[in-house]
């Protein structure tokens, strides 16, 4: 189902997408990293031989070999087609789930095949269908089919929209929207924030609409408040930039609100500590996206290849030294937690 909309509509649409891109790159605002609160027991008597250390896992439905995802970023305008080729070369080598960014400019018949590359490069790899979760439920069929994908990632992103000059006004209705999707579509439904968190009380209520899979996208990394004010010049939204549930605290608190979700981890996960941190946390794969595009962007494919192959290797290291031999072990790492993370956990007032 292409949508009919207007040329001018799309070029619109088209240049808000390669604009994102841009403004990640001239976006400077850093958030604390709550994962430095983060300490987890070093094991030096571990007993495991490096070799036997196995980080992979099975994540919808077929084998991982490590538990990291490349997370949803782009597509739907030229420049994507060789973005999304070498993300998707990248998860390819190393056998690890990637997401597409927002299919919506694809139902458009908007520059398809930058986002049908991705299937195509990995063949049987897994691959991620990235919409809004106000889409219509036809529409969420179709991007699935456009790339055969594994799931569906449904973005909640109401703090984006409400700094972009055109972006959505009206969230009514969103959760009778996903729970129609997630009982209509043949694959599993990953309810996604972008930046701003997921707290515990929407884990659980996502639970009790039948949602099997979240991914938190806290606060800490990629900031989409600050990349749309970039391209706002009618207001100036510096003043939220901080807005936001740090992904460690929006972890833990879906965890302990929802402890039978498959949690995806994700928001300023930029090195090894933070996937094994996330993971000793409980969640079931962690993501990057702005760290590897940053990657691939400024230094090229090879320099982006070395940073996953370190970052990988990494994990397997930070799994031997925590006496882990499987990513399952991971749940059974002492943790300590301090600082502002502490204080957060210890802090509600209502
Ligand atoms: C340039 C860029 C574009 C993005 N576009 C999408 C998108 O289309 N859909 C989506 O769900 N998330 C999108 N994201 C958000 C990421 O999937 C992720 O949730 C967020 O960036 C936090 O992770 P990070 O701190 O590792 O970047 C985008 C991120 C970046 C950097």
């Amino acid at each position: 189902m292409i949508d009919k909309i207007s040329d001018s509509k799309i070029r619109e649409s088209e240049i808000r997408k390669r604009q994102h891109i841009e403004n990640f790159f001239k976006s400077c605002s850093e958030a604390k990293n709550y994962f430095d609160d983060i300490i987890l027991e070093n094991n030096s008597m571990s007993e495991l031989d490096f070799s036997d250390i196995d980080p992979s896992t099975i994540f919808l439905n077929k084998k991982s070999d490590y538990p990291v995802i490349i997370n949803a970023i782009t597509g739907g305008f030229e420049g994507a087609l060789d973005i999304n080729r070498n993300l998707a070369l990248l998860a390819k080598k190393f056998n690890i789930p990637i997401a597409v960014g927002s299919q919506s400019l694809g139902l458009k018949g908007a520059c398809v095949e930058s986002y049908k590359i991705v299937r195509e490069t990995l063949g049987d790899g897994t691959v991620i269908s990235n919409v809004s979760a106000n889409t219509a439920l036809e529409k969420v069929v179709c991007a699935i089919e456009m790339i055969n994908a594994d799931a569906v990632q449904l973005h909640l992103n109401a703090a984006q929209e409400m700094c972009m000059k055109e972006g959505d006004r009206n969230f009514k209705g969103v959760v009778k929207n996903i729970e129609r999707i997630a009982k209509s579509v043949s694959v599993p439904v990953i309810v996604k924030e972008v930046g701003f968190g997921i707290s515990g009380k929407l884990a659980k209520r996502l639970s009790e609409i039948g949602i099997s899979y979240i991914d938190i996208g806290g606060k800490g990394g990629t900031n989409f408040i600050e990349i749309e004010d970039l391209r706002n010049d009618e207001m100036d939204f510096s003043d939220l930039y901080d807005w936001g549930i740090p992904t460690p605290f929006s972890l833990v608190q879906c965890v302990k609100a929802s402890p039978g979700l498959n949690i995806v981890s994700s928001g300023g996960i930029k090195k090894a500590e933070d996937v094994v941190k996330s993971l000793c946390l409980g969640s079931k794969m962690a993501t990057i996206s702005g760290v590897i595009l940053k990657e691939l962007l400024l230094n090229g494919y090879g320099q982006s290849e070395k940073f996953m192959y370190e970052l990988l290797y990494k994990t397997k290291i930070l799994m031997l030294l925590t006496g882990s031999r499987t990513v399952d072990d991971l749940k059974n790492v002492d943790v300590f937690i301090k600082g502002d993370l502490k204080d957060l956990m210890d802090a509600k007032f209502r």
